[in-house]
């Protein structure tokens, strides 16, 4: 297959029309919106790439799983189909259902953090450190020194810091309850986690007798990149793959959302029958009984047709490819984008994309605002705003890069759509000295990105 052509490996049967809209409408939108993206309507988005999480396309074998869901409240036919793909694909013996993600973490970390633990990662998704706070415990980042250099490639830019994680489990040996590795990293721009380094945290947490913990939220991905990208893998299947990350966690927490190519649906998959109690007895009073999960029948079949389909290599091409082809076209025109192309999405370095503008003039709101005015895409800041916050003296904290991420949904837009996406970012960039910053309306406390509304700067 040529590398300029993407092939979707997949023949559209349902349709979804797409609304078209003129840049005055969308422009009176935004500002009905308070310049925040979050608070439009969708059918205010031409192209919606705000996240990859629930949004994919459902194949015809997952629309007939859909129809012979069994929703019987205990014992459900769907839960045992269910468990045993997952039993196989993530090795471990015992398979509990969540409604989606966070409540995955919710309930492995209510039985495993204690206050003033400190859980140590390659990197902590949003909602992942929140769960962490929320028990009184340091999420902390140990990126390996790669990940920091937007602009230089590297086959592995998730890995973790191997010496540094050494020595935090020398010097803070009694807090730290598990490492925890997310595969792949989506905070650190969707860049894939090693089998070397995985392994090595493996062989760590043994001699330091810590649980391993793998976020695997995009793990085909993390799995076909390895297979591309790792020495020695170039022959195994990204099922085998997975297969063989898998079995080096403990415990895998799991949003079906992403790889397992649902709209709804999560997992908890571990070996420890006794922990698997605890969480069991939680599960009923927070999700439901042990076969559910918070799930109807149906999403759960959904999820194991899902879990078959990802694994699939002609998917996985189509779907790392996209975002390549993406990236090439973007890094070629100069354009500050992240490189190598990450698993989901691409991610642009807003400040070096508007350097006329200062961090507190949010370059990155600037981005998302201008790409939706323009073109109508949807995308998300993941920087100052999101990241950053405002000390007790008023002064703005920011994180290191401010970053746009733009998520593609699986199986949903074709090669004319992501074309039409470079397409705006490369005339936006051209005209970029002529965009202005904002400022805040109303700072919204936590996870400032979601509820914040601004005005732009005159
Ligand atoms: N872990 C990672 C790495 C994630 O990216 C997400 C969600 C979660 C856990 C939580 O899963 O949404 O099912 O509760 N990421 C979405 C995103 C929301 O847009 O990146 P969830």
């Amino acid at each position: 297959m040529s590398s300029e052509i993407i092939f979707e490996p997949f023949r559209i049967k349902v349709v979804e029309p797409i609304r078209l809209s003129t840049e005055d409408e969308r422009r009176q939108w935004l500002a009905d919106a308070g310049y925040n993206v979050f608070l439009l309507r969708s059918e205010q988005v031409v192209i919606d790439l705000l996240t990859d999480s629930g949004t994919a396309a459902m194949s015809q074998e997952q629309w007939a799983a859909l129809q012979a869901g069994d929703e019987s409240y205990a014992g459900s036919k769907s839960y045992f189909e269910l468990e045993a793909v997952a039993q196989e694909l993530f090795q471990k013996r015992v398979i509990i259902p969540v409604h989606q993600g966070r409540a995955g973490e919710h309930l492995v970390f209510h039985e495993l953090i204690e206050r003033g633990a400190v859980v140590p990662s390659n990197g902590h998704f949003d909602t992942t450190a929140a769960n962490v706070r929320d028990r009184g415990g340091t999420p902390l980042n140990l990126p390996c020194a790669a990940a920091s250099q937007l602009r230089t490639s590297a086959p592995f830019k998730g890995d973790i810091d191997l010496p540094a994680l050494k020595a935090l489990l020398e010097s803070h040996h009694e807090q730290i309850p598990f490492v925890l590795m997310t595969i792949t990293n989506n905070t650190g721009g969707g860049q894939p986690v090693s089998f070397a380094n995985l392994s090595a945290v493996k062989e760590l947490c043994t001699e330091f007798r810590k649980p391993l913990i793998i976020d695997g939220c995009r793990f085909a991905e993390n799995a076909y990149f390895i297979k591309m990208r790792e020495h020695g893998f170039a022959d195994e299947s990204p099922k085998a793959i997975a297969q063989r990350v898998f079995a080096l966690a403990d415990i895998v927490t799991f949003s079906g959302k992403k790889d397992a190519l649902s709209n709804i649906g999560g997992l908890v998959c571990l070996y420890d029958e006794e922990l698997a109690e605890r969480l069991k007895n939680r599960l009923v009073v927070t999700e439901g009984f042990s076969t559910y999960g918070g799930l109807a029948g149906r999403d759960l079949a959904a999820m194991a047709q899902g879990l078959r389909e990802v694994v699939e290599p002609s998917y996985l091409h189509y779907r790392i490819r996209t975002i390549e082809w993406m990236v090439e076209r973007l890094d070629r025109a100069k354009v500050p984008v992240l490189i190598p192309a990450g698993g989901h999405g691409l991610y642009i370095d807003a400040a070096a994309f508007f350097t006329h503008l200062s961090p507190e003039q949010f370059p990155g709101i600037a981005l998302v605002n201008e790409l939706y005015l323009r073109g109508g895409i949807r995308a998300v800041e993941l920087g100052n705003v999101a990241f950053g916050s405002t000390d007790e003296s008023g002064k703005p904290q920011f994180p290191p890069h401010d970053l746009v991420r733009l998520a593609m949904p699986r199986r949903v837009y074709t090669e004319a759509h992501a074309g039409y996406v470079v397409e705006i970012i490369l005339s936006l960039f051209r005209q970029a000295t002529q965009v202005r910053g904002y400022r805040f309306v109303k700072e919204a406390p936590v996870l400032r990105h979601f509820r914040s509304t601004f005005a732009p700067l005159d």
